[in-house]
């Protein structure tokens, strides 16, 4: 008799630790992190202190307006230099909140690399190196995308209007100034389709190096597809037959005059955490 509500409960537990072996999965394939293998420090060294000093000064920094962020501590060859950028659409404490989730992650994912860089769930990229990251030309060697199995219907008048997009919105973001470099737009697809696209870089490139970064990205990502992104360390580019930004948020920089009215109420458009749910994704490197 005590055999069959015990059998039972195995199952039960056994159900619920599936389910959470199926939701971190799904969230790792959101969150892609990529070590770098080719120069390890050991525990408690110089390094680490000067990495954990600069995650935490940047995982505590209120003062974090357009998305952007860096560190560097110590000196080289020991130097730890950290980058941060949220996704434009990003509200300040949110962005601080991934970053903080993004830090623990890649620490728990390469626990003794130099460096490293990861996107948290299309909402932050955070990276570090001892190699100084600011300025210098815009990684294309490391990539990551993430692919909507569907495919677009009509999929050669969908990619015409999706390069035309593209083109826009790469002008657009690499023009976009040393605070911030986004845009976003939609456009027409076939029938009564919307195509619905955003690149970004890290505002520290130039307009030039954002401008090869976006090119090599956008020549990367998978086209006619229901949607797709292409991570780089540098720079992201993202499509979608569905809206996915958050446009009641305008974080655009120089603060334009204070608006006196207060804000439209958001729409009920799903969050990036519902994308768990819904989006079928592939991950190709
Ligand atoms: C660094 O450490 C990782 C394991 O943490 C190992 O796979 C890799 O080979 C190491 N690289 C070097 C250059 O020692
Ligand atoms: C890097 O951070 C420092 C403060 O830590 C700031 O003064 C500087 O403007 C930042 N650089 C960029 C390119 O954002
Ligand atoms: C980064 O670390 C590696 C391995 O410790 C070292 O060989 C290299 O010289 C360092 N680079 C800089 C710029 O400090
Ligand atoms: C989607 O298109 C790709 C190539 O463009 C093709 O390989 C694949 O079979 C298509 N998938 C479906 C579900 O039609
Ligand atoms: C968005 O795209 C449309 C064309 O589809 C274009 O007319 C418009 O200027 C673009 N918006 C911005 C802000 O660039
Ligand atoms: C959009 O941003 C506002 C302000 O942060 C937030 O209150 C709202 O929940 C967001 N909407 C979505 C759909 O994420
Ligand atoms: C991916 O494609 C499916 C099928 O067309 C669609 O239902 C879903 O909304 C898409 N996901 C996103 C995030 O657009």
């Amino acid at each position: 008799m005590l055999m069959v509500p015990k059998n039972l409960y195995f199952i039960f537990v056994l159900v619920i630790i599936l389910n959470l072996i199926t939701i971190r999965v799904s969230q790792d394939i959101l969150s892609p992190i990529i070590c770098d293998g080719n120069a390890n420090f050991t525990i408690s060294s110089t390094y680490e202190n000067n990495l954990d000093d600069a995650l935490s000064s940047l995982m505590s920094d209120t003062s974090i307006r357009y998305g952007f962020s860096n560190r560097s501590v110590g000196q080289t060859p020991n130097q730890a230099n950290v980058i941060a950028l949220c996704r434009g659409d990003i509200e300040p404490v949110d962005c601080r909140g991934c970053i903080n989730e993004a830090s623990a992650r890649i620490r728990d994912t390469c626990p003794n690399q130099n460096g490293a860089v990861g996107w948290y769930i299309d909402t932050c990229m955070l990276r570090y190196s001892n190699v100084t990251i600011l300025g210098t030309n815009p990684d294309t060697s490391r990539v990551r995308e993430l692919i909507n199995t569907s495919n677009a219907t009509n999929v050669d008048q969908f990619n015409q209007a999706l390069n035309q997009l593209l083109d826009q919105l790469r002008t657009e973001a690499s023009s976009g100034g040393s605070l911030r470099k986004y845009a976003t737009n939609n456009t027409n697809g076939p029938g009564t389709t919307r195509i619905f696209g955003y690149m970004q870089c890290t505002p520290d490139l130039s307009e030039n190096q954002c401008y090869s970064c976006l090119d090599s990205a956008a020549n990367a990502i998978d086209k006619g597809r229901r949607g797709a992104r292409v991570y780089y360390p540098s720079c992201t580019v993202r499509y979608e037959s569905s809206k996915f930004l958050n446009d009641t948020v305008d974080l655009a920089p120089p603060s334009p005059p204070p608006t006196q009215s207060s804000p439209p109420p958001p729409p009920s458009s799903p969050s990036g955490k519902h994308l768990l749910d819904t989006f079928n994704l592939n991950y190709a490197t």
